[in-house]
Order: C-alpha cells, then sequence, then structure tokens
C-alpha cells in the first residue's frame, strides 16, 4: 500500500512540483491549503507523514503542529516542517512544536524525497518495535459454529509463537473445546478445573498449572473436551482475570470463542484489540455475518478492530471471489481462506495443524498472510 503524505502549503506552485514529485515516486499525496484544513484532512484519514508550511494564512504552522501533536493517531506521524525562514530560533520553536525535522525552502523535490524516505523507514521501525513490544490480544468468533474457527485461530497462534512472539491461546469453551486436540496434545488440567478456583485468587502461579505447553514454545489454557455436566462456565471476572494475567507475561493472548454472545465472550470481545469475525464464504453465513458486525457495532465495539475472515470451507466449482463476497457484505474482507479439505483432514488425524506442515501450500501461505495482518 502507498504511504500517505499530507503537504501542508499555500504556495499553489510547491503544492504542485512537491506533489508531482510525490506521486511519481509512488506516494499517494493529499493536499491542504490552510491550519484548518490540514487538521480536518488529518483527523479525517491519519497520513502516515505529514510536511507543513510555517507562513500559512490564519493559523500558523507552529500551531497546526502543536494540534496535529494532540490528536490521537496523529502522535506518531513523522511531520517535517518546511519554511523560508531559517533562523535558528525558527527551527527550535519548530521542534519544540513537535516536529521531526526542518527544511529551509528553497528545497529540491530530491532532498525532500530523501528526508521523507528516512522518515518513513524510522517510524516504521518504530511501530514495528512498539508492535512486539506490546501484549495484545486477539479474539477469534464464527459467526456460527463449524466454519473453521478454531483451526484458524490454532494456526495463527502456532505461527506467532514460531515467530518468537510469548504467545497463548485460550480455548474459552466451558462446554467443550479442541483446540488442543487440533495440535495433537492430550489436557490434564484444564479452563474449567481453574475456574474453580475463584476469579481473584487466579495469580501467576495458578495460571502456570493450566497451561499446556507445545513444542513452538506456544502455550495452552485447554477446554475441557466435553460439556461437563458441574460446570458453572466461566464468569466474566475469570475471563478478565486469566487476561489480565496472562497479558503480563505473554505479548499475544489468542482467544477462541465459541459463536455467541454470552457474558463470557462479552467479556473478552470487550478487552480485545482486535477481533476476527470468521465466516463460510456462503450466502447464509455471509448474512449471518452482516447481523453479527451491526450486534457488535450496537454494543458499542469499534468498527476498525473487527476483521472478517471468509474461508470456503465447503469448497464446489463456482466459489465466491473476495470481491462477491464484500459485496454481500457490504465491507472489506479481510482475508479468503482456500478449500482445502485434504489439508484439514491430514492434519487433524496427525494432530499437526497446517501452519505446521511445511508444504508451502495456498492454505498456509494465506494463514501466514492472515497472521500478518492480524497480529
Ligand atoms: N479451509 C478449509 N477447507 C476445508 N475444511 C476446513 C477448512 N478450515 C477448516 N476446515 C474444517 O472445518 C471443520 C470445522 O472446523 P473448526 O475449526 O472446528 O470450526 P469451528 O471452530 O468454527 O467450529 C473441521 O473439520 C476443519 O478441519
Ligand atoms: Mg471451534
Amino acid at each position: 500500500m502507498a504511504y500517505r503524505i499530507l503537504l501542508v502549503d499555500d504556495d499553489p506552485v510547491l503544492l504542485k512540483t512537491l506533489g508531482l514529485a510525490f506521486h511519481r515516486a509512488g506516494y499517494e499525496v493529499v493536499v491542504a491549503l490552510d491550519g484548518p484544513d490540514a487538521l480536518r484532512k488529518a483527523e479525517e484519514k491519519p497520513p502516515d507523514l505529514i510536511i507543513l508550511d510555517i507562513m500559512l494564512p490564519g493559523m500558523d504552522g507552529f500551531e497546526v503542529c502543536r494540534r496535529l501533536r494532540q490528536m490521537s493517531g496523529i502522535e506518531h506521524v513523522p511531520i517535517i516542517m518546511l519554511s523560508a525562514l531559517g533562523r535558528v530560533e525558527d527551527k527550535l520553536t519548530g521542534f519544540a512544536a513537535g516536529a521531526d525535522d526542518y527544511l529551509v525552502k528553497p528545497v529540491t523535490p530530491q532532498e525532500m524525497l530523501t528526508r521523507v524516505q528516512v522518515l518513513l523507514t524510522r517510524s516504521a521501525r518504530w511501530m514495528e518495535v512498539k508492535r512486539h513490544a506490546q501484549s495484545y490480544i486477539l479474539a477469534f468468533i464464527g459467526v456460527k459454529g463449524g466454519v473453521g474457527t478454531t483451526t484458524l485461530a490454532v494456526n495463527v497462534a502456532l505461527i506467532a509463537a514460531r515467530n518468537g512472539q510469548r504467545t497463548v491461546l485460550i480455548d474459552l469453551h466451558p462446554e467443550g473445546g479442541l483446540a488442543a486436540v487440533q495440535m495433537g496434545q492430550v489436557p490434564r488440567a484444564t479452563l474449567e478445573d481453574l475456574v474453580q478456583h475463584p476469579a481473584d485468587s487466579i495469580d501467576e502461579k495458578l495460571l502456570e498449572k493450566h497451561l499446556l505447553p507445545h513444542r513452538t514454545g506456544l502455550r495452552i489454557l485447554p477446554a475441557p473436551l466435553m460439556p461437563q455436566k458441574t460446570s458453572n462456565g466461566v464468569s466474566p471476572q475469570h475471563v478478565q482475570a486469566i487476561l489480565s494475567q496472562l497479558t503480563q507475561r505473554a505479548n499475544r493472548v489468542i482467544v477462541d470463542l465459541p459463536a455467541l454472545l454470552s457474558p463470557m465472550t462479552w467479556a473478552a470481545l470487550q478487552h480485545a484489540d482486535r477481533i476476527a469475525l470468521v465466516t463460510e464464504a456462503d450466502s447464509i453465513a455471509i448474512g449471518a455475518a452482516r447481523r453479527w458486525l451491526e450486534l457488535l457495532e450496537a454494543e458499542g465495539i469499534v468498527r476498525s478492530i473487527v476483521y472478517v475472515v471468509a474461508i470456503n470451507r465447503i469448497g464446489g466449482t463456482t466459489p465466491y471471489t473476495k470481491l462477491q463476497l464484500e459485496e454481500m457484505l457490504g465491507c472489506e474482507v479481510a482475508a479468503l481462506i482456500a478449500h482445502a479439505p485434504e489439508q484439514c483432514l491430514l492434519a487433524n488425524k496427525n494432530g499437526a495443524p497446517v501452519a505446521l506442515q511445511k508444504r508451502d501450500t495456498v492454505l498456509e501461505q494465506q494463514l501466514r498472510e492472515l497472521t500478518k495482518t492480524l497480529l
């Protein structure tokens, strides 16, 4: 995806020459002629970098810069100040207002491009570091049972662990869950045993006893394999306690949820940084996905954290394309996962999920790609 640059200047000649140079270099350019216009455009859709003139009509560039720095989503966007004012005091005022770089006019497009590249590379690296250091909760929920939700959660968790992330997978199915079985593991202690303890007594030591290690480094909090007659379910307080303990220890916490909106799933969804809403690639399931999206939105879940993942689980000779699914759904589909029944069958038979098969198949590539998108 092309980087978006917001170019703020009241000089039409400069806007044209710089705009053209950026455009040729493959950047997307948005221009603004004054401060209020720049603030509006930055808020609408945060750019990847901002070039800001100082002498603007009305609000000057220093003030625009200060205000940009206070806007959420813009805090870390690189800002280059561009001005005819070349005195040291002006530069210092610019840096104090939050600029990352300061160029004095006239500036050649070549020099500008070089500075932009340097700053974008640095900010991309910084975002990457931040992403890896922070703990992050990713919840998987199906629009109905049997669409392939657990398969995705298990594979994404394994790929994250193999990439060196400290990853934990929670199989939040008190009524019976099969994530551990998909990995060829036999759970001893399970979620059900853990929630016998009061929520406020769940600490590191207790949790540790219930986590099942996998050779990739992934750890699983497994569900019981069957519904338990004596089960009282998992309370929202338990979900909260488990998540808050795990996010202190792991930087990737992946939760496999049942396809229902109980207090338990709701607690997990509310804590999630990102939600993968999994659906089958057929018209009925897509209809269900639409209703789920509405429901989540009505419940106050921010739309931008929900990623729809469609799986062509059923196959057939005329599968829907991603575009067709998006038209039916009325929004973007983050990934369309290929029909791969043999591979799934083999994975289940061997207790070795697709991500561990190392055959470099379409499905495996798609799962790697999906992990990148979601984490
Ligand atoms: N891409 C796929 N192609 C074909 N079958 C799939 C695919 N992904 C998953 N499956 C199969 O679909 C079934 C349901 O998967 P599962 O992950 O248990 O779904 P859920 O968690 O939504 O109930 C399993 O038999 C699984 O092997
Ligand atoms: Mg499942």
